[in-house]
């Protein structure tokens, strides 16, 4: 093993817990859980980084836990990122495939998974995001964070993330602080057949409207090209599972950070990825495991 722990500690974590309002942030220094244990991937998905043992991170790693730095170190877009858009997802599971419990996913989360949650943001262009999501969660704007400014700066980035909204209803409350106060204007993501009256109102509300789709909807195919076009190559998807499911069929996901929880949840809650089958499984590629408290922190790409 060559890391030490991605770290329990909620403080500066995430900007919001999944899907759900912020998690209130633990005291600096609160305290440790057991060592996680790294286990290295199959490392052939495409382009994708190795995991940290081969970034020579500093120090007897077994002992500590990482720092923000490390963690940014170890989930670093691939170069190729840089010239092209790169859609990587970052979901939450319980052993039984549930993505939720009770319509949220922060039962299932642990403050280490809103670290790397948080750190996901942190190194991204763009969070896009279902609708449905927004709506059950009251997603709130990214912010900007102290721990990865000179990081995001070096890197050509704005302070923050934008975050974009999926919607073909556009069904959204735009007097919310997502759309009246974000950093940087939240996208909507949206069909040419969106209700005018709506695009009108998201507009006024200060977002910024993009077309990828023909019809109602969008085409998720389209997606990762119109954001890359507007400079916007690094690309976190958070979900829900109705969204991830369509970059599934669409053969545009690129990377897959799922944190697999010990729990067993029963229930009909839906799975990461839902909506019509793929004829042919897709297969991605182990790239790293991190361990601590019985949680699975993996990492995979698409072959
Ligand atoms: N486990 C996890 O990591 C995780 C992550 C995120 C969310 N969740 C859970 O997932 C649940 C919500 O997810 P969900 O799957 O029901 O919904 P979702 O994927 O968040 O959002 C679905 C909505 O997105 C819009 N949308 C999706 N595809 C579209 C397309 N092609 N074109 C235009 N709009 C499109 C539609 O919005 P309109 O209706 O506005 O048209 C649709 O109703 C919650 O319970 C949440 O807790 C879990």
């Amino acid at each position: 093993m060559a890391s030490g722990a991605p770290g329990p500690s909620a403080a500066g974590a995430a900007d919001a817990v999944r899907d759900a309002p912020a998690v209130p942030a633990g005291p600096p220094g609160a305290p440790e859980g057991p060592e996680p244990r790294e286990i290295p991937g199959s490392r052939d998905s495409r382009d994708l980084p190795g995991p940290p043992e081969d970034r020579d991170l500093p120090g007897s790693p077994e002992d500590r836990e990482w720092s923000l730095d490390e963690l940014a170190e170890a989930y670093a877009y691939p170069a190729a990122a840089r010239a092209r858009p790169w859609l990587r997802a970052n979901m939450v599971t319980s052993l039984d495939g549930a993505a939720q419990h009770e319509g949220r996913s922060q039962p299932i989360s642990s403050a280490t998974d809103m670290r790397i949650f948080g750190t996901l943001r942190a190194l991204a262009d763009v969070v896009v995001v279902g609708a449905e999501t927004v709506r059950l969660e009251g997603y709130r704007p990214a912010r900007a964070r102290e721990a990865f400014a000179e990081r995001r700066a070096a890197a050509g980035q704005g302070p923050a993330p934008a975050i974009a909204v999926v919607s073909a209803s556009l069904d959204l409350d735009f007097t919310a602080p997502l759309f009246t106060a974000p950093l940087v204007p939240t996208l909507l993501l949206t069909g040419a057949g969106a209700p005018p009256e709506r695009v009108r109102a998201a507009e006024r509300a200060g977002a910024v409207v993009v077309l990828a789709g023909d019809g109602a909807g969008v085409d998720p195919a389209r997606v990762p090209e119109a954001l890359a076009a507007r400079g916007l190559t690094r690309q976190l998807t958070e979900g829900g599972p109705r969204l991830l499911g369509q970059w599934v069929a669409a053969g545009v996901l690129d990377e897959l950070c799922l944190t697999v929880s010990p729990l067993l949840t029963a229930g009909d809650a839906q799975r990461i990825a839902g909506g019509p089958g793929l004829a042919v499984p897709a297969r991605f590629a182990l790239v790293s495991v991190l361990e601590e408290e019985g949680f699975l922190y993996t990492r995979y790409g698409r072959i």
